[in-house]
């Protein structure tokens, strides 16, 4: 019988040798009624992939058990509708959790008027927390002018920044 190279933590630590953060893969779900979020979460997206992140972005009607399985990593957005997440992102989060979230690691995003203390980030965090996902950095919150939009000035460079930050924290 042959001896497998590598075993438990040798194992590990030769995968993260030959992948590094390449080898996190991260998933970007997210609500959007009118599009500000859409383009948030890509923005957030773009930014994970200028430092090396795999990342597959997906709205929250469309998701599967399968793309949360798949993650190491859950990104979770919505638009703020009456101070809390839409029902579309937070059933496909429990549907996320549903496939188990113990080792995930995650954060959360929304949209929502300027001055308005709380927003869709902070339930979606909440629901992953008392899941068990990890927060591996604060939620975020990007401004939105009226109902329908426009983004508020510098929102998208924000989403940029944001989602740097979130690939240097998805390393080993
Ligand atoms: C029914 C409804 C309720 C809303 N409630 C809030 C709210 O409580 N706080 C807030 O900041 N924005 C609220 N908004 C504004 C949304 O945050 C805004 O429409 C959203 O950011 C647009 O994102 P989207 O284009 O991705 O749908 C509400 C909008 C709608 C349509």
């Amino acid at each position: 019988m042959s001896t497998p190279p590598f075993e438990g933590k040798q194992h590990k630590a030769a995968s993260r040798l030959c992948h590094g953060v390449d080898s996190m893969k991260a998933l970007i779900v997210y609500d959007s009624k009118t599009g500000m979020t859409e383009r948030i979460a890509l923005a957030i997206s773009s930014g994970m992939k200028e430092v090396g992140a795999q990342v597959e972005v997906r709205k929250a009607v469309a998701v599967t058990a399968e793309d949360f399985k798949a993650a190491d990593a859950w990104i979770v957005g919505a638009p703020t509708h009456i101070g809390s997440a839409t029902s579309d992102a937070k059933h496909a989060l429990k549907q996320g959790i549903a496939t188990g979230a113990a080792g995930k690691k995650g954060t959360s995003f929304d949209t929502r008027f300027e001055k308005v203390g709380k927003g869709a980030a902070d339930k979606l965090r909440k629901m992953m927390e008392e899941a068990g996902v990890r927060i591996i950095v604060p939620p975020e919150w990007f401004g939105v002018k009226g109902t329908k939009g426009p983004l508020s000035e510098g929102a998208e460079d924000k989403a940029i920044v944001f989602g740097r930050k979130i690939a240097g924290a998805l390393r080993p």
